[in-house]
């Protein structure tokens, strides 16, 4: 019997664990109807498994913006990303023609790491997708930190990057058919300049929650380690990013239309295939808080 306390879904959901290391679907869940202890089981979930998949959640975007503030307070997406017309808080990932958000998407990396402090979750839902390809890919870096050899670790063991997202971004200030600064490009680049100037992070943290340690670098924004010369430092990271980026440590998520995602961006990274030419994709993105 489910108790006052407790989510009735959790009674009835399946957990399927998808890897040894990342990833499980919850089944059972409507995410648009769920009570508070709904929402603590799935955070629980998420704790545990890095990142959660729900199938078939075609609701509207009013309901993923419900949805994903009950994990904590939404960030204002940066002058990169496009937002959606009547929801500010929404992120439209949006890939037509070869071009828009896979340019940048298709890099290894953790959203917003070049932030002071780095969003802890992300929520995602399919929108529009080509009808194959596109596929998400999900890499623990728990179990990218845990399978260092011991002589790495120790050398890593204290060590802090820069991590800065106005390159990442540079592509989305200039037009692809001219290669010139797109319509705004210049002022949002310089937004981007003065509200992002980068940030450093340990190489190694520990989640505040789980206490585990997890590796923190990531190809897309990670452009040096402090205290090393630019060879070291650049063979280091490619070092780690190699590392990280190994398939042993990854889950590959197949979308279909109103599936949501929500990761945990403290201990995981992710990277958006790009394997379907000129067709269309579209994404809703959340971007929760620390
Ligand atoms: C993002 C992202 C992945 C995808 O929007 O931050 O990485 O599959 N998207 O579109
Ligand atoms: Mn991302």
């Amino acid at each position: 019997m489910a108790g006052k306390n407790r989510s009735k879904l959790s009674e009835t959901t399946n957990i399927s664990q998808l890897t040894g290391c990342i990833g499980a679907e919850l089944t059972g869940f409507e995410l648009d109807r769920l009570d508070k202890f709904d929402a603590a089981f799935i955070y629980k979930a998420l704790l545990k498994h890095q990142v959660v998949f729900f199938r078939d959640q075609n609701f509207s975007p009013s309901s993923l913006v419900s949805f994903a503030k009950r994990f904590g307070r939404l960030e204002t997406p940066h002058a990169g990303l496009r937002r959606l017309p009547r929801h500010p808080n929404l992120i439209l990932v949006e890939t037509k023609g070869g071009i828009g958000s896979a340019k940048y998407n298709e890099i290894w990396h953790s959203d917003g790491s070049f932030n002071f402090t780095p969003p802890k979750i992300t929520v995602m839902q399919a929108i529009k997708l080509p009808n194959v390809g596109g596929d998400t890919l999900f890499a623990s870096m728990y179990s990218a930190y845990n399978s260092l050899s011991k002589p790495i670790k120790k050398i890593i063991h204290k060590m802090e990057a820069f991590h800065d997202g106005v390159n990442a971004f540079r592509a989305s200030f200039i037009d692809p058919d001219t290669k010139r600064a797109a319509v705004d490009g210049e002022d949002k680049l310089k937004r981007m300049q003065s509200d992002y100037p980068g940030a450093i992070h340990p190489v190694v943290i520990q989640h505040s929650e789980t206490g585990r340690k997890a590796l923190y670098v990531n190809r897309l924004f990670t452009t040096r380690i402090l205290g090393l010369s630019d060879v070291e430092s650049r063979n280091l990271l490619n070092l780690l990013f190699e590392h990280a980026e190994q398939s042993t440590f990854q889950v590959r998520w197949r979308w279909t239309k109103g599936d949501v995602v929500m990761w945990d961006n403290r201990c995981t990274m992710h990277f958006a295939a790009m394997d379907y030419g000129k067709k269309h994709r579209i994404m809703h993105r959340a971007t929760i808080r620390d």
